[in-house]
């Protein structure tokens, strides 16, 4: 019998997957075998046991370390249905065997950490993966995480998070997949693809988390939990689409976000979760809400008490909730009172079991304990590596000093060189340092020529005891190598930064060495852009690695050194200074778009000029219009030309594809892989459109010399977007499009799209 069930709900999962692609919907799922199967169950629960499925708690220890009587009766009871970041076996082994043998109804619980660009073997930070443009990339991250982290007993992890960011001051952009939503959709799916495998009840498998649901990253001034204030056009336009993605993945839950969207908090909105979410996109797995996030709607202004959070966020679908206890307090009271229905708060209990029964924990509720789990496998930390190579961007690379040879005298300089902890980025509460492999290390293990001198002795160290040292070292070598950025907390939930610059006197460090005139290769780690353009000329190469993982130090030896080529591109514009921020390549073009030819800096403006509007354009006076680098950009260790592009069809229908080819050579002298991407501008529509949209893009390698004709297809149904009427616009009219290697250059051609 559960043999047939395991098969039935197999051929269920596939035949919705198939579903899935073909329909791009998620559809709800009635009459299936396992609807029945919840629907037994759920008629056999109390009322307690459902309101404790929808409770996920964030501890299960009382002070002596130990588990807490309490957590015993409320398990025993039926009171809880999840826990995150319990991590101690013999605990997860007696909370499950509480729930599974003594609980009424014996239904398992789900255990949940955040497991967010790995387990023990860290990746790069979800924006530097998004930097490789490589969805495989974020896949494999997504698969080791899960084969590390279930052995622990975690099958459900807060991953991955897509909130589209323009900000770099929010310092959760370390976590977002960068500004771009295409970028983000093919980004989302994959982290999906590879948390949940091919099959949810796989043991090597974790329900994955999309968040934070909605807008959590258009916070106002890129300051934590801040308000979004946005039209709904643009929140279905920007940030809804990597959501989709990830729900076309078949994703298994969704997290809502802290903020309030356009004045109401998304975990009582009832617009983004129920009509949207459950009702739109059909989504059938379930919502929990953020840490607390229920009851912080009190400070919002939301709601006025414990129990009108539960009831706003009940009523507005939001199905568990994430340590604060409002359901387990109001909702049997809510429910007599009718201020909220039970066949609401069953439709909860439905989606909740229903992961949990695709997760297979009715059949296997334990973790294997039995052989000890096996952590930073051989493949595992190569995946690591190669992922810190593909997520590296270099910036600037004057006279190819880059790739050094290796007899090179090096001056390895700076705070971050050698720690493992900081290499690692946010969100790595499992990573080890003492396994991490910094760039001192990877210098030693490669017998390059170097002399180490830290310089600072973190990123905000004020002190310059160590600058002598730092320069007699930059003095006796060919160049000086300074690993500089900020630390792994400085990036991340609640660190969001007014200035993005280098912390503590590394910008001091620089200059220092600089004066020695040795050149100077940076080498940055960051969980964001970090500005540095008031004083480029000190510096000769530059290297983003984001925060690259465990494997960081011999990613940025082999590319220092040539052994491989940095291929990231940037997933978000780079500003001069934070004052330009919020900055995005996908803006509108305004009525007085700023071009080379009307900006006026302000040193030429005449003293006591009369009030005009100089220059008339849309820019800054001091920082002018354009950002440091834009979106897409990177250098490689060899040079592109693109040419010939041939728009084969110059008009088009609605149904038609947009088939478009350019020869890409390869003008250096070694080989690269360059990433050619696809733009288009809607030039005019009923609401204003963007002055590009990347649609598409091509990683190639190419021989020195080597030249290849690539072909892109942009189905034309692509070209639509919801308006300002919040209709779906499909508009006919003429559209520019790019070919080329970022979103401020590239061969230029148009189209006609007719009715
Ligand atoms: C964060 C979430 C995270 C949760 C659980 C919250 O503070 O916003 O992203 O998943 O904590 O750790």
């Amino acid at each position: 019998m559960k043999q047939l069930f395991i098969a039935l709900s197999l051929l269920f999962l596939i035949a919705c997957q198939a579903e899935d692609k073909s329909s791009k919907q998620i559809k709800k799922t009635s009459n299936s075998a396992e609807e029945q199967r919840i629907d037994a169950l759920l008629s056999k629960m109390s009322l307690e046991e459902k309101i404790g499925q929808t409770a996920l708690r964030g501890s299960s220890s009382s002070s002596d370390g130990g588990i807490s009587e309490e957590i015993i009766e409320d398990i025993r009871a039926g009171r809880i249905g999840a826990f995150l970041n319990v991590m101690d076996p013999e605990h997860m082994q007696e909370l499950q065997r509480l729930s599974v043998e003594e609980s009424p109804n014996g239904v398992p619980i789900v255990f949940a950490r955040d497991v967010i660009h790995g387990f023990k073997t860290i990746f790069p930070i979800p924006l530097g993966l998004a930097a490789s443009w490589d969805d495989e990339q974020a896949e494999i991250c997504g698969r080791v995480s899960s084969i590390e982290a279930t052995q622990a007993g975690i099958r459900w992890t807060f991953a991955p998070m897509v909130d589209i960011c323009r900000d770099s001051r929010w310092g959760r952009i370390s976590e977002s997949p960068g500004e771009d939503p295409y970028l983000g959709e093919l980004i989302s799916a994959a982290y999906v693809r590879g948390f949940q495998g091919d099959s949810l009840n796989a043991p090597d498998a974790m329900a994955a988390c999309v968040k934070h649901y909605a807008a959590y990253g258009a916070a106002v001034g890129g300051r934590d939990y801040n308000s979004a204030e946005l039209h709904e056009s643009q929140l279905r336009n920007m940030i809804l689409p990597p959501f989709q993605a990830a729900f076309d993945a078949g994703v298994a839950t969704v997290m809502t976000s802290f903020n309030d969207v356009n004045g109401v908090p998304a975990s009582g909105n009832s617009f983004l979760l129920k009509d949207v979410l459950k009702g739109e996109i059909g989504f059938d797995g379930f919502i929990v809400s953020d840490w607390n996030s229920i009851t912080e709607m009190i400070p919002h202004g939301f709601a006025a008490d414990e129990k009108h959070a539960a009831e706003l966020a009940a009523n507005a679908g939001l199905d568990m909730e994430m340590t604060s206890e409002s359901y387990e307090n109001h909702l049997e009271e809510l429910i007599k009172e009718g201020k909220f229905k039970e066949a609401e708060l069953d439709d909860f209990v439905r989606n909740i079991l229903r992961i949990k029964i695709r997760l297979g924990l009715f059949e296997n509720p334990y973790t294997d304990w039995s052989t000890p789990p096996v952590y930073y496998e051989e493949e595992h930390m190569a995946a690591a590596k190669t992922a810190a190579i593909k997520s590296s961007v270099l910036l600037k690379n004057n006279k190819s000093l880059l790739p050094l040879q290796q007899s090179t005298k090096v001056a390895l300089i700076g705070p971050l060189a050698d720690k493992g902890h900081e290499q690692l980025g946010t969100w790595t509460f499992d990573g080890e340092k003492t396994k991490t492999q910094t760039v001192v290390d990877a210098f030693e293990a490669g017998e390059a020529n170097f002399n180490f001198v830290e310089g600072l002795t973190h990123s905000r160290d004020m002190s310059e005891d160590q600058f002598k040292s730092a320069v007699r070292a930059a003095k006796r070598s060919d160049v000086a190598v300074i690993v500089a950025g900020e630390e792994a907390i400085l990036s991340g939930e609640a660190h969001s930064r007014a200035k993005i610059n280098l912390p503590g006197a590394q910008e001091a460090l620089i200059e220092a060495i600089a004066e020695t005139g040795t050149p100077i290769v940076l080498v940055i780690m960051a969980g964001r852009p970090i500005t540095y353009f008031d004083y480029q000329d000190q510096l000769d190469a530059v290297l983003m690695t984001w925060h690259p993982g465990t494997m960081g130090g011999p990613a940025i030896y082999d590319m220092l050194y040539g052994i491989a080529e940095p291929e990231g591109r940037l997933p978000v514009t780079w500003p001069k200074t934070a004052g330009q921020l919020p900055l995005y390549y996908n803006h509108k073009n305004t009525g007085r778009p700023a071009s080379a030819e009307s900006f006026v800096p302000m040193n030429k403006i005449p003293v006591e000029a009369w009030q005009s509007s100089l220059g008339n354009t849309s820019h800054y006076l001091d920082y002018g219009f354009t950002p440091h680098y834009p979106f897409g950009y990177g250098l490689g260790y060899t040079t592109y030309k693109y040419s010939n592009l041939v728009i084969a069809e110059k008009q088009l229908d609605k149904d038609g594809t947009v088939k478009v080819s350019v020869d890409l050579t390869n003008t250096g002298s070694r080989a690269g892989h360059e990433i050619a991407q696809l733009y288009v501008q809607d030039i005019t529509a009923s609401t204003t459109r963007p002055v590009r949209e990347l649609k598409t893009f091509q990683k190639v390698k190419l021989k020195s010399g080597e030249t290849k004709t690539l072909s892109f297809e942009v189905p034309v149904s692509d070209l639509s977007f919801v308006g300002a009427d919040l209709e779906t616009h499909l508009e006919a009219g003429t559209f520019n499009l790019w070919i080329g290697n970022n979103a401020m250059s590239g061969q230029k051609g148009s189209f006609e799209l007719v009715d």
